[in-house]
């Protein structure tokens, strides 16, 4: 189903207090608000905090607003110092699990193999992987952005049923744009999201293409969330700094209820 999403992905930062007033704020901002049925809200706070912002959102938002994790591990339990299972994500109350965020791939060295297997198992536990895929800056500027992330999405998504596909969402992170300060320009991100739907449309059907939700991530602000979010094939943001504070999030979200509305 293709829905209109705005996510937080909070990355290495906050506090716990912090991370409890933030989700508090967004709970409060969804309660006086009334969204457009099709758009919800994420946020992926890191892995300690999960599962107090968990308890923070109130029944009433349940439908709406929910929490992810920012990565998981490919097994459901065992001796895996240090990691966690779908499973343990969904046991709390998580919705959502980031896969393949470029730090992740940078990092982690994380592999395109083992994207494919996370993606597989997160599936299998009923959470909803959202896979992040990107250009670096000088593939970009060779020109060849649309085939380096369409490669990423053939080697990590392509082997996965029709049904299967349609469960998952997908956010173009250009690696340049994140945290950077500088965006993909509007037609910049249009024309990479039209591509991938056009790619998907290739491999599974145009149904199951445009049934997909594409998010567009980087220095997404509400300076620039109007023109991207207009876009024809951007379905709402994956947002990383302009996430850590309430105002500017909740009023992305906003951004985001108007340009259904216009
Ligand atoms: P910024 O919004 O800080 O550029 O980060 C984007 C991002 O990486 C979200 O996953």
């Amino acid at each position: 189903m293709r829905y209109k999403i705005v996510a937080g992905n909070w990355k290495m930062n906050l506090n716990q207090n912090e991370a409890i007033q933030l989700t508090n704020d967004i709970n409060q901002y969804l309660s006086n608000n009334n969204l457009p049925k099709q758009v919800k809200v994420a946020i992926h706070p890191p892995l300690p905090y999960l599962a107090n912002c968990v308890n923070y959102i109130s029944e009433k938002n349940n439908a709406v607003f929910g929490v992810g994790g920012q990565n998981c591990y490919t097994q459901t339990s065992g001796a895996y110092t240090g990691e966690t299972s779908p499973e343990m994500l969904k046991d709390i109350g998580c919705q959502y699990v980031l896969i393949g965020h470029s730090e992740r791939r940078k990092y982690f060295n994380e592999s395109h193999a083992f994207l494919a297997e996370k993606v597989k198992k997160v599936l299998e536990t009923g959470l909803t992987p959202i896979f992040c895929c990107g250009e670096q800056l000088d593939i970009r500027e060779a020109g060849t952005h649309e085939a380096h992330v369409g490669a990423q999405l053939r080697e990590s998504l392509f082997d996965l049923s029709k049904e299967d596909f349609s469960k998952i969402i997908i956010a173009y992170e250009p690696v340049w744009a994140i945290g950077t300060g500088v965006t993909a320009s509007p037609e910049q991100a249009q024309d990479m999201h039209a591509a991938l739907r056009q790619l998907i449309a290739n491999q599974y059907d145009k149904d199951i293409a445009e049934n997909t939700t594409i998010l567009y991530g980087g220095s997404c602000k509400p300076a620039n969330a109007a023109s991207l979010f207009s876009q024809a094939d951007v379905d709402g943001g994956l947002i990383g700094g302009a996430s850590l504070k309430a105002e500017s999030f909740t009023e992305i979200i906003g951004i985001m209820a108007k340009c259904l509305s216009a």
